[in-house]
C-alpha cells in the first residue's frame, strides 16, 4: 500500500526557538560586563536549541564556545569566521589538526594536552585558554602547577597566545565565588593574558566584582532564558526571555467523577467531578517523567496543573481553570503561549526535581522545531 506522506497529519506537538529572545538575552549578559567580550556557550547543540537554529539570534556574540568538534565544524559551515573555543580542549592528537585547519581556540587543562600540542606539526599559531582548577576539581591545573604549565606552553612555537581561565562551582549559591577568585588571582596576578572566569551565574550575580576582571564572559543558560539561580531569582528578575517554547494540543477530554483515577499507577484521584485534558506530549518528547501532580501547564494561555503520571506520549491536565477548553485547545508545556502568557521552563524543571538546562537539552528528536 502506498502512503501519501503529504496527507499524513503530524502530532500537534511543536517546539519553537525564539530568535529575538536569544539576541535579547545575549545583550542582557553583555550589560553585566560591558567591557568584556562574550562567548555564547553553544555546547550540547546550543542547549538543545540546535546550533543552526540558534545561530541567527546569537550572531552578535564575539565568539562561540562548545566542546564537540562536530559542532565547531557546523559553525564554520554556517560561515562563522570569528572565534570558536573548545571548552574541554582536544581529546586526541588529531583534533589539533582540525584546530589548525579551522582556526579553533582550545582550552588546555592537563599536561597530556600540552604534550599533544608540543608534538603537533603546524604553521598555525594556536590560541589557548589555560584552565585553572581553582576549587571545582573537574578540569584544570591546580594553582601550584599552573605557572609551570603556562611557562611550558609559552615556550612552544605552536602557541601564539595564552589566555587564563577558571570556572566557579558556586556562583549560583550563597557560597559564592570569593574563595575560588582569591585562589585564581593569587596564582595569576603577574601573568599576562586575557581572563575568562564567568558563567551565567557569575556574570549576573557577581558583576560588581567580576566585570572589571573579565575579558571574556561565558554565559550559557542565561542566553537561553533560564535563570542561573532559580528559585532565588526568576528569569524575569534577571530580565531574561524564554527562547524555547514546547507546545502541543489537547487530543482527548475525559469527564471524571469523584473517586476516578487518571493514568498509569492511578496516582491521581478526583475528589469531585473533573474535566481532564489529554495532551499530546510525553516523556518521549522530552517532557520529564518526574513531573508530579501540580506541575504548571498553560491551556489556552491559562495556568493549569498537570495531574497523574507522565506517560510516553501523553500527559494529563486538570481543565478546571479553563471551562471552555476541549480537543484542539492549545497547551504550553513551557515557554510562550499565544496571547502573551509565559510559563518559565525553570518552574517545570523545579517540579521535576531538575534544572532548566536538562529540559532544554532533552528535547527529543521526534519533536518538530520551528524558528520564529
Ligand atoms: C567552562 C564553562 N563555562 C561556561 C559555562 C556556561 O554555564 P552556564 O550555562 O551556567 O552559564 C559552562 C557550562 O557548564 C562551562 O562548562
Amino acid at each position: 500500500m502506498e502512503v501519501n506522506l503529504t496527507r499524513t497529519m503530524p502530532r500537534p506537538i511543536q517546539a519553537t526557538i525564539h530568535t529575538a529572545a536569544l539576541s535579547h538575552n545575549l545583550a542582557r549578559a553583555r550589560l553585566a560586563a560591558p567591557d568584556a567580550k562574550v562567548w555564547a556557550i553553544v555546547k550540547a547543540n546550543a542547549y538543545g536549541h540546535g546550533i543552526a537554529r540558534a545561530f541567527d539570534g546569537l550572531r552578535s556574540a564575539d565568539g562561540f564556545a562548545l566542546l564537540d568538534l562536530n559542532e565547531a565544524t557546523e559553525l564554520r559551515a554556517l560561515d562563522w569566521r570569528g572565534p570558536i573555543l573548545l571548552l574541554e580542549g582536544c581529546f586526541e592528537a588529531r583534533d589539533l589538526e582540525l584546530c589548525s585547519r579551522l582556526g579553533l581556540w582550545h582550552v588546555v587543562h592537563c599536561n597530556e594536552q600540552i604534550d599533544m600540542l608540543a608534538a603537533h606539526k603546524t604553521q598555525q599559531g594556536h590560541r589557548v585558554f589555560l584552565k585553572m582548577n581553582s576549587g571545582m576539581n573537574r578540569l584544570g591545573f591546580k594553582p601550584e602547577r599552573y605557572r609551570a604549565a603556562w611557562t611550558r606552553l609559552n615556550a612552544l612555537p605552536q602557541v601564539d597566545e595564552i589566555s587564563l581561565m577558571t570556572h566557579f562551582s558556586d556562583a549560583d549559591t550563597a557560597k559564592g565565588i570569593s574563595a575560588q577568585l582569591a585562589v585564581f588571582e593569587a596564582a595569576t596576578h603577574d601573568l599576562p593574558g586575557e581572563r575568562s572566569l564567568s558563567n551565567s551565574a557569575a556574570t549576573l550575580r557577581h558583576s560588581g566584582v567580576l566585570a572589571a576582571r573579565s575579558d571574556w564572559i561565558r554565559p550559557g543558560i542565561a542566553v537561553y532564558g533560564g535563570s542561573p539561580d532559580f528559585p532565588v531569582h526568576s528569569a524575569e528578575h534577571w530580565g531574561l526571555q524564554a527562547t524555547m517554547t514546547l507546545a502541543s494540543k489537547i487530543i482527548s477530554v475525559q469527564q471524571l467523577a469523584a473517586g476516578d483515577t487518571v493514568g498509569y499507577g492511578s496516582i491521581f484521584t478526583a475528589d469531585g467531578p473533573l474535566a481532564i485534558g489529554v495532551v499530546a506530549c510525553g516523556y518521549a518528547d522530552g517532557y520529564p517523567r518526574h513531573c508530579t501532580t501540580g506541575t504548571p501547564m498553560l491551556v489556552n494561555g491559562v495556568r493549569c496543573r498537570m495531574v497523574g503520571r507522565v506517560s510516553m506520549d501523553m500527559v494529563t491536565v486538570d481543565l478546571s481553570p479553563v471551562p471552555g477548553a476541549g480537543i484542539g485547545s492549545d497547551v504550553t508545556l513551557w515557554g510562550r503561549a499565544t496571547g502573551g502568557a509565559v510559563l518559565p521552563i525553570d518552574e517545570v524543571a523545579q517540579a521535576a526535581g531538575t534544572i532548566a538546562y536538562e529540559l532544554m537539552c532533552a528535547l527529543a528528536q521526534r519533536v518538530p522545531v520551528v524558528v520564529a
